[in-house]
């Protein structure tokens, strides 16, 4: 009774710190919330757990050791991980659970194995005849294959994705890779299906078998996606995974595993139609992979549409200091410099000097879901000054100045304009209506898309080329000095 009100208290904690997390305000708290429902959800399993039997789970040994260890590295991973550095440590904490989910799934197969006492030849049909009893056991074996199939792929794909996100791994694809894929998950699914009892007879080799097609598949699936798709890859592992672990607790008819693991998987699922919807492409053009991989970004056309103008920094000063409203477009490269503190210290100078500054926030601005808004939160940036896309494109034509801080795509007006271009119909934040834009960046590449930007062309456009840090921190000194 006890251990079943744990569980309702931890569910209402998961459900309560994903709505929390909807908000930078309460994000944090969301994440204790939910931490501190799980937390109790693992004591309250170690202590207070009884098989039908009365046996209690014992191996406390090694259940501390584990949660030892794990929390430290946890602690440790977090605490280090630079933002930039985030997807990555998003993906690799994902594949953990996944990996779990999978070693439950392999447990689980081989209790069952030893209660037939055939652990080599299991006969589903034959020690469970056509009865209620038999069609138990189908679901149970449903389940534990789920588990281990979505499980696997979540893992390999997640190891995939981190290392690609890091370097380590490199886009590879052959000719015919999507027709291998398709034919080895039809492969798993048909021995699954054979194996949960279609035919009668299953064995421990078949069950180990689709373990490795499914650590196979899960390669094969992230491997040709272009390492700059990876946030929408990991957030549909991240659902994988959600699943796998609603599986165990299915399994386990474990209330807390079941909504946690059911609301990850719709939080994850959410998530990643969110991301394709903003950047206007469907989940099938990310997974086969049209655009963003680094090496395959091609500047279209191959030639720069005319000629830019640049601003110094004493200009920008000035323009700055004198405007009535000034609104600031952060993007990826604002991350890569770690100037949200430099940012912020701009945004109060001005203020203190009577200009209106807001900030203007692109859905899918940077490489990870609310990636600026958590970069802001961290330089204490106040929430109430941080715009949406559909607020801010309102307010722009009553801007005078917009600075773009190392953003690139979400501010290029092709999406409005230029069918051809892989972005065509992504919203984009409209900063040529403002009377001035200055765009920070530290050269005429492009980002993430690939593509060439016709704003840096623009009349109304000037260049302001450096590290957005330093470049900051000057405008900070010599508005200083006015
Ligand atoms: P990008 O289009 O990638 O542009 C970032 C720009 O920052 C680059 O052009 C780069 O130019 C500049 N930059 C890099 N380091 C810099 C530094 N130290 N100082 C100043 N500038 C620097 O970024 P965005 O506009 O934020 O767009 C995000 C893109 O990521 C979109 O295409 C979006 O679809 C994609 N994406 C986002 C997400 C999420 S959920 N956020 C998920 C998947 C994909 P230089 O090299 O010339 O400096």
């Amino acid at each position: 009774m006890l251990l079943t009100i744990i569980y309702l208290l931890a569910s209402v904690s998961f459900i309560l710190g994903l709505k929390m997390l909807s908000n930078p305000a309460s994000a944090r708290k969301g994440n204790r919330i939910a931490a501190a429902g799980m937390g109790l959800a693992i004591l309250g399993t170690i202590f207070l757990y009884e098989e039908t039997d009365g046996t209690r789970l014992g191996n406390y040994g090694w259940i501390f050791g584990g949660l030892i260890i794990g929390t430290i590295v946890g602690t440790l991973a977090a605490k280090k991980v630079k933002m930039t550095a985030m997807p990555e440590m998003v993906s690799l904490f994902n594949g953990m659970g996944g990996a779990c989910a999978a070693l439950i799934s392999i447990t689980e197969f081989n209790h069952m194995a030893e209660m037939i006492h055939q652990p080599h030849d299991i006969i589903l049909g034959d020690i469970f005849p056509a009865s209620a009893s038999y069609s138990a056991w189908v679901g149970q074996s449903v389940v534990i294959l789920a588990g281990l199939i979505i499980g696997s792929v979540s893992f390999s794909g997640s190891v995939i994705a981190w290392g690609k996100l890091n370097g380590k791994i490199h886009d590879f694809a052959f000719k015919g890779q999507h027709l291998v894929n398709m034919l080895l998950f039809l492969i798993i699914l048909g021995l699954a299906g054979w194996m949960a009892g279609v035919y009668k007879n299953a064995n421990l080799t078949v069950f180990y078998l689709i373990f490795v097609l499914s650590l196979l598949y899960g390669v094969f699936f992230v491997l040709p996606i272009g390492g700059a798709d990876m946030p929408v890859v990991i957030s549909l592992l991240n659902s994988f995974t959600g699943v796998a672990a609603a599986c165990g607790g299915f399994l386990y008819n474990n209330k807390a595993m079941l909504t946690g693991g059911i609301l990850v998987g719709a939080a994850g699922t959410l998530l990643t139609i969110l991301m394709c919807k903003a950047m206007n492409r469907s989940l099938l053009n990310v997974l086969v992979g049209s655009f963003g991989g680094g090496a395959t970004a091609k500047i279209e056309g191959g030639k720069a549409p005319g000629n830019y103008k640049e601003i110094t920094l004493s200009d920008t000063a000035v323009l700055l200091t004198y405007a009535h409203k000034v609104m600031i477009v952060p993007g990826y490269g604002l991350a890569v410099a770690q100037a949200q503190h430099a940012c912020h210290e701009l945004e109060k100078l001005l203020t203190e000097k009577g200009v209106e500054v807001k900030y203007a926030i692109h859905p899918v601005a940077g490489r990870m879901p609310g990636h600026m808004n958590v970069l802001l939160a961290e330089a204490d940036v106040d929430y109430d000054h941080l715009l949406e896309m559909e607020t801010a494109n309102e307010q722009f034509s009553t801007t005078d100045v917009v600075l773009v801080l190392g953003a690139n795509d979400v501010v290029n007006p092709a999406a409005k304009t230029d069918p051809a271009s892989p972005i065509y119909g992504m919203p984009i934040l409209e900063v040529e209506l403002a009377k001035n834009c200055i765009v920070n960046k530290r050269s005429m590449k492009p980002g993430y898309a690939g593509i060439e930007n016709d704003l840096f062309f623009q009349p109304k456009t000037s260049m302001l080329f450096g590290d957005a840090k330093k470049v900051l921190e000057s405008i900070t000194t010599e508005i200083k000095n006015l």
